[in-house]
């Protein structure tokens, strides 16, 4: 399609045709249809401005089957309890936190509970060390602010604004990783509800409807420690790991049918025994201990997590895809295995070679694994 055409086609299908296309759609398109058929299905009240009501956007979350046969795929695989205090925090005055180590469906959960909640998970500030107050505040329009000084029109609302105006749910990744001066700008509008603007002298009162979900990263502890002050205005969740071997080997198959999916890449069902090993290795070097408890191991730097699982099976899938016969084997997985541990050359190196040669060596049927693995170490 050529630029002019793309200009002349109506706005409405444009957006449309964005979101078929959108290598990564957001959660509310994604899972439009399930969100949709809950909303129909849902007569229990909601809470001011939301889409659905609490019990709705918890079966959203861990899915369900609904009274005409709809059913709705579990996006959260973990125990209910986190799911319905997450939620029903949203509809308190506090606002949530999602704590947790790296990979453990902090940003998932809080756009998937934005979509399920708002029908809008856009409204997102990402926490880094350089995150300015205007990122959580709002900025200006610097040629509108030159030419007419300050308005309402010069005005550009950030993320956070806009979700206090229209009473929708805001996002802020990874909060502690924001300067703590600028994390504080959050404490006035969490605990008052209002944003001032001084330069109009006015200020946007948030609606109901609002609240803030933030993650935050357990390894970044101490980067830039939350303020008791700010603290307080958050409901703090801790996501777990998985606890068995088998609700991490769902999860991984779940997600990576569905990036396989979007990737156009071939089914899964194949490939179970591979990501199985995938899992057990992660997790065992993760615990530093071997599945049946039998001999410790040392764990290597980089942190294993459940993510980091997925890529290296949707790796290993797009390999067996393009140069292999499209089933997923151990030579498919080895490589991404072996990048995802060894992460400091050195020491890394030497944790993965004693675990090849005293666990992975001595297990049955885990010989095209170990060879695998052996051609891609040297
Ligand atoms: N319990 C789980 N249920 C469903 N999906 C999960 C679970 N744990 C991890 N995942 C998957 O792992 C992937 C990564 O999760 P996500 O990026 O949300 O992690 P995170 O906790 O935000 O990590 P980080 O601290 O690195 O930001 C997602 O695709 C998610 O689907
Ligand atoms: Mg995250």
């Amino acid at each position: 399609m050529t630029m002019s055409e793309i200009e002349s086609e109506p706005t409405e299908s444009r957006a449309e045709t964005a979101a078929e296309e959108a290598l990564r759609p957001h959660a509310e398109q994604a899972f439009a249809d399930e969100l949709a058929a809950l909303a129909a299905a849902d007569d229990r009240p909601r809470p001011a401005r939301w889409r659905l009501s609490p019990w709705a956007v918890a079966t959203y979350l861990l899915g369900g089957t609904l009274p005409d046969g709809t059913v709705i795929t579990p996006k959260y695989v973990g125990p209910r309890r986190i799911v319905e205090v997450a939620v029903t925090t949203l509809a308190t005055d506090r606002a949530l936190l999602l704590l947790g180590v790296p990979g453990t469906a902090k940003t998932w959960v809080s756009e998937h509970l934005a979509a399920a909640v708002s029908g809008d998970s856009t409204l997102l500030v990402q926490g880094t060390a350089g995150t300015p107050e205007e990122a959580i505040r709002y900025g200006w329009n610097y040629a509108q602010l030159l030419a007419n000084g300050p308005s309402r029109a010069a005005l550009v609302p950030s993320p956070v604004m806009r979700a206090m105006a229209q009473g929708m749910t805001a996002r802020v990744e990874e909060l502690t990783r924001i300067p703590a001066d600028v994390q504080d700008t959050l404490i006035t509008i969490l605990s008052e509800k209002t944003l001032p603007i001084p330069e109009l002298g006015a200020e946007t009162q948030a609606v109901r409807g609002f609240n803030l979900i933030a993650t935050a990263n357990d390894r970044d502890r101490g980067v830039n420690e939350l303020s008791s002050a700010l603290r307080r205005r958050f409901n703090t969740v801790v996501l777990p790991l998985p606890a068995t071997a088998e609700e991490e080997v769902d999860i991984v198959s779940r997600r990576v049918d569905q990036l396989g999916r979007s990737l156009d890449l071939p089914a899964v069902p194949d490939g179970m025994a591979e990501i199985h090993r995938v899992v057990t290795v992660f997790r065992e070097l993760r615990d530093g201990v071997t599945a049946d408890g039998r001999t410790k191991l040392k764990s290597p730097s980089g942190t294993l997590s459940t993510a980091e699982a997925i890529s290296v099976v949707t790796g290993g899938l797009a390999l067996a895809a393009h140069f292999g016969d499209g089933v997923l084997r151990a030579g498919d997985v080895a490589a991404g295995i072996l990048g995802a541990v060894v992460r400091d050359p050195a020491a890394d190196r030497v944790i993965w070679q004693e675990y090849l040669e005293t666990v992975v060596r001595e297990r049955d049927g885990w010989k095209d694994f170990y060879r695998a693995c052996r051609e891609v170490s040297v």
